[in-house]
């Protein structure tokens, strides 16, 4: 057995619990949602790490604001304090242009970077999983075996015809799904519930079309006054309510 994964139990031994934010297809605000819950649960005190596992469009560090935050080596990598969560990405080794990492590559570079990060005590690890339902995201979720699972959908039929078979996968191989959230919901659009019949899985919320949302990237003091961060907010805080 690869001695790596037992020192990934050791290095998350201080994480209290892990909320990995995942989704079949690319745009739909996996990262908004990742980024701004850590934010929000950051901001309510909480000791909060968020980390990047997007192989190819890591984006969570843009949506943040974060710049010249690398981690450090002490004995492993320490990750760099930034906006008040501990922040690692796969950015800071890709250095922003396309991943040439593939296959084994991507397993390698994951094992590697669950391996070397110290994360210390947190109450919240949150991660933005590698998109799609493929192997990157199967390899995450071996890695990370106590995460939770926060499904992101929108309310295009082309995104929910994905997550209920991400939701049969998630089932399939046991893994523990909180919830599914619906993204840029529009008022006049009936609930998703229908959709998600037949799966164990409560529908945790919906975050509104939110035009202001794109002008605030970046800067956290705006998005902290989003529609959008308040919507994750009250998402976050009913997950938080349910299992403290
Ligand atoms: N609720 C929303 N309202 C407005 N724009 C949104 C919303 N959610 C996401 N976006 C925008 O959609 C795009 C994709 O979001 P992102 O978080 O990068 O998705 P993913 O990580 O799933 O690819 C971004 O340009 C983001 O600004
Ligand atoms: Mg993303």
């Amino acid at each position: 057995m690869d001695p790596r994964l037992q020192i990934i139990d050791r290095r998350m031994a201080g994480v209290r619990r892990i909320l990995a934010v995942t989704g079949g297809k690319g745009g739909i605000g996996k990262s908004s949602l990742a980024a701004t819950a850590a934010l929000w649960l950051a901001r309510r005190g909480e000791r909060v790490g968020l980390l990047d596992l997007d192989f190819c469009g890591p984006s969570t560090h843009v949506i943040l604001g974060i710049r010249d935050a690398r981690p450090v080596e002490d004995g492993g990598l320490v990750p760099a304090i930034a906006q008040g969560l501990r922040f690692m990405s796969i950015v800071h080794f890709i250095d922003d242009r396309p991943a040439p990492l593939r296959g084994q590559e991507i397993s390698n570079a994951l094992i590697e970077l669950l391996a070397i990060t110290r994360w210390g005590d947190l109450d919240w690890l949150v991660i933005d999983m590698p998109p799609g339902f493929s192997d990157p995201l199967l390899d995450a979720a071996r890695l990370l075996g106590r995460a939770e699972y926060l499904v992101v959908t929108t309310p295009s039929v082309l995104t929910t015809e994905t997550v209920r078979k991400a939701l049969q996968l998630f089932r399939e191989l046991r893994l523990p799904v909180l919830g599914v959230v619906e993204n840029m919901h529009r008022g006049d659009e009936p609930p998703l519930a229908a959709q998600l019949a037949g799966f164990d899985v409560p529908l945790l919320g919906a975050i509104p079309f939110d035009d202001a949302y794109e002008a605030a990237l970046g800067d956290v003091e705006r998005l902290a006054h989003t529609t959008f961060m308040r919507a994750v907010g009250r998402i976050v805080d009913a997950i938080t309510a349910r299992r403290d």
